[in-house]
């Protein structure tokens, strides 16, 4: 099978797989498991900020940043296709108590004067006061897309300049950097936490890394306590992830390259509205065609390619580490073919 579902299908290569066979262990919940110790300085100092922290998921990395953060009935802006709003339990406001503030978002993208118009409502006894912002970058449902670094800090300024911080959810961030050619501590340098995806197209097997000031991360560790994510010999998840961090980005340009040649294709099919391919994802609208989402992968899936459905009418397609250029060939020609 090719399986196009997620990146998160991707498979730990030897080299990485020798890095955990290798690592030096100690007990993490102790902060003495020198592996870990070496990853969260090691992105604490890629993405320009005080402090890292390993955590199991980025799940668990938004929901601990947010508990760091929120107090019961604190009002959080978040676009309505993101994430942690449609794919994360409703953690945000279960778990940290935040109350969603949601804005329109076109694939992703949020207009400064919807967010400012949140930020700036006057205080009246109705209201819930915002008090976070989350962004997405690059953003899933948008199709990969990168969230252009003027519209991050516009949105961060708004938020700070009206007392909220911000967190970005950049499971993809590296996506971002590599594909814009922009360091990614440029990208984050005005938002106050980032979450980091290590087991997407960085290609580990588990774990997440969020960054912030000391005292967010101090507090972000004792949150994750609290939600079970103090893991002892951490060192076997860490060690894949700093074989990551120092060889597994540059290659996300190949990614990038492998989902442009099938949003090309996907193209060439009238009756698709193909998303514009900013990254290594791949979305498709197909309303306008005879076709469903599950019409089409109901047809590749004969022919041995696995596609997500993101709705009924929208299919997505992610490139990633262990998908060759022979695959993405053979799935043009396997498109040519079955969904003319
Ligand atoms: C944008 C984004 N944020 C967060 C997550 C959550 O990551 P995890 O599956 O490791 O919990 C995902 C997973 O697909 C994602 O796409």
């Amino acid at each position: 099978m090719i399986d196009l579902r997620s990146d998160t299908f991707s498979l730990p290569s030897k080299e990485m797989m020798d890095s955990i066979l290798n690592a030096q262990l100690g007990d993490d919940v102790w902060e003495e498991d020198p592996t870990v110790i070496e990853l969260e300085g090691l992105i604490a100092k890629m993405l320009g900020k005080e402090a890292g922290l390993l955590v199991s998921s980025g799940t668990q990395g938004n929901l601990v940043s947010h508990m760091s953060y929120l107090h019961r009935g604190d009002g959080v802006v978040l676009e309505k296709e993101c994430h942690i709003n449609l794919y994360e339990v409703g953690g945000i406001s279960q778990i940290s108590g935040g109350y969603p503030l949601i804005v329109n978002g076109d694939n992703g993208l949020m207009n400064p004067n919807d967010v400012e118009a949140i930020f700036t409502d006057p205080y009246n006894i109705h209201r819930v006061t915002p008090r976070l912002l989350c962004l997405e970058n690059t953003h899933n449902r948008g199709g990969g897309k990168i969230i252009p670094k003027e519209n991050i800090d516009t949105l961060s300024e708004i938020a700070h300049d009206n007392g909220g911080l911000v967190h970005l959810d950049g499971a993809r961030l590296f996506n971002a950097a590599v594909a814009t050619g922009m360091p990614a501590a440029k990208i984050v340098e005005n938002v106050d936490s980032v979450q980091i995806c290590l087991s997407k197209g960085l290609g580990c097997p588990i774990g997440s890394l969020i960054v912030g000031t000391e005292k967010f991360i101090h507090e972000a560790r004792r949150n994750r306590k609290v939600v079970g994510g103090g893991m002892r010999q951490a060192g076997i998840i860490a060690a894949p992830g700093i074989y990551a961090l120092n060889n597994m980005i540059d290659r996300l340009a190949e990614d990038h390259k492998h989902a442009q040649m099938l949003g090309e294709k996907l193209k060439e099919i009238e009756s698709f509205i193909v998303k514009p391919v900013d990254t290594n994802i791949v979305i498709v609208d197909t309303t306008e065609s005879q076709l469903s989402a599950s019409d089409v992968s109901d047809k590749l899936e004969k022919k041995g390619i696995l596609v997500t459905h993101m709705g009924d009418q929208l299919f997505r397609m992610v490139t990633y580490f262990g998908i060759t250029t022979e695959h993405v060939e053979t799935v043009i020609n396997s498109i040519s073919e079955v969904l003319k």
